[in-house]
């Protein structure tokens, strides 16, 4: 025990002194989140170059909603500042981050792939925003995701069969998307009676269906009946335009035919 309390000392002294010498992966996160956020309220303090450059001193954060360990960010939380703009793929160079919440904001375009490299990421809360594209499936490489909370986004496609690897996954929230397709079985699995995520984790999406929701039947049905209309729709606008050349020959036919014979009738002197 000694031992230990020790070597902590140790440490929080070492951090103490190197802190000056910051981390350049943090450096590179943070100047490409802030190049890549648009803050039109000023709500970020401190989030400036010559911060970025030493943004921890130990556990301590100069940077609001930063959080330091070891002279590491581990955790950014900017929830509601009506923040703007996207997610820099630059984020996944603060390799210790543990917790990321933007929540609640009007953050745009697509969630980065490049978030694979946070291989610390517990927390990943992206809700409220703005965001469109596909869940990235390489979200399932961050092996410790605990908490996945998509919901209230503009998201499309389906939702990634990988995610369904992230055995640590205890909230996985993606509902009010534009998500299509079939839940991943191992995403809407039951254990016991109990669904791993109940039905609110995928209401509110487009055309999601399968365990907790409910099956494809009806969407299929809906289909049928497109296809349906569309052929019966065709072969209607087949025959109206068959009969309506049917009425025009016999129309016109005759009609030419009298003309001829009017013009033939005209030059033949009428004795
Ligand atoms: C901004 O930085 C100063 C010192 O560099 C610090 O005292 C202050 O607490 C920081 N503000 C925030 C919101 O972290
Ligand atoms: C979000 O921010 C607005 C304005 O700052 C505030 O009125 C509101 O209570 C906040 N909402 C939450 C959920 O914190
Ligand atoms: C920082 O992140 C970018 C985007 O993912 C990547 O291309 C680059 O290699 C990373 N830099 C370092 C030093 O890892
Ligand atoms: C994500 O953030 C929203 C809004 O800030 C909050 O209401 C929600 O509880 C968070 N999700 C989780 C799983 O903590
Ligand atoms: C549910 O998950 C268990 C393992 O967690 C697996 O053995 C089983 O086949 C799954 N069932 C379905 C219907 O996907
Ligand atoms: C669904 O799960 C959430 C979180 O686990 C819980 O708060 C909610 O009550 C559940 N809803 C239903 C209908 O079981």
């Amino acid at each position: 025990m000694g031992f230990f309390w020790g070597r902590r000392h140790l440490l929080a002294a070492a951090v103490l002194i190197f802190s000056a010498a910051a981390d350049p992966n943090d450096e590179q996160c943070l100047t490409g989140l802030s190049q890549s956020l648009i803050d039109p309220l000023q709500n970020l303090q401190n989030w400036t170059k010559a911060t970025f450059a030493n943004p921890c001193q130990g556990f301590t954060s100069f940077l609001q909603g930063a959080t330091c360990n070891n002279g590491r960010i581990y955790k950014l939380s900017l929830p509601n500042l009506s923040l703007k703009g996207t997610i820099s793929p630059f984020l996944s160079n603060c390799t210790n981050l543990q917790s990321l919440d933007l929540s609640s904001n009007s953050i745009s375009g697509q969630i980065p792939p490049d978030l694979q490299y946070l291989v610390n990421l517990a927390v990943l809360n992206l809700s409220s925003n703005r965001l469109s594209g596909e869940i990235p499936s390489q979200l399932a490489l961050c092996a410790y995701l605990n908490v996945v909370d998509l919901h209230e986004n503009q998201l499309s496609g389906q939702i990634p069969q990988q995610l369904g690897l992230l055995v640590r996954l205890s909230v996985f929230d993606v509902s009010s998307n534009k998500l299509s397709g079939p839940i991943p079985g191992s995403l809407g699995n039951r254990s016991g009676n109990l669904p791993r995520f109940n039905a609110s984790s995928y209401e509110g999406n487009k055309d999601l269906y399968g365990y907790p929701l409910p099956p494809m039947k009806s969407k299929g049905l809906s289909v049928m009946a497109i296809v349906g209309i569309g052929l019966g729709s065709g072969l209607v606008s087949l025959i109206l335009s068959f009969a309506a050349v049917c009425v025009w020959l016999r129309v016109s036919e005759p009609k030419s035919e009298n003309e001829h014979e009017g013009k033939i009738s005209q030059l033949m002197p009428d004795y």
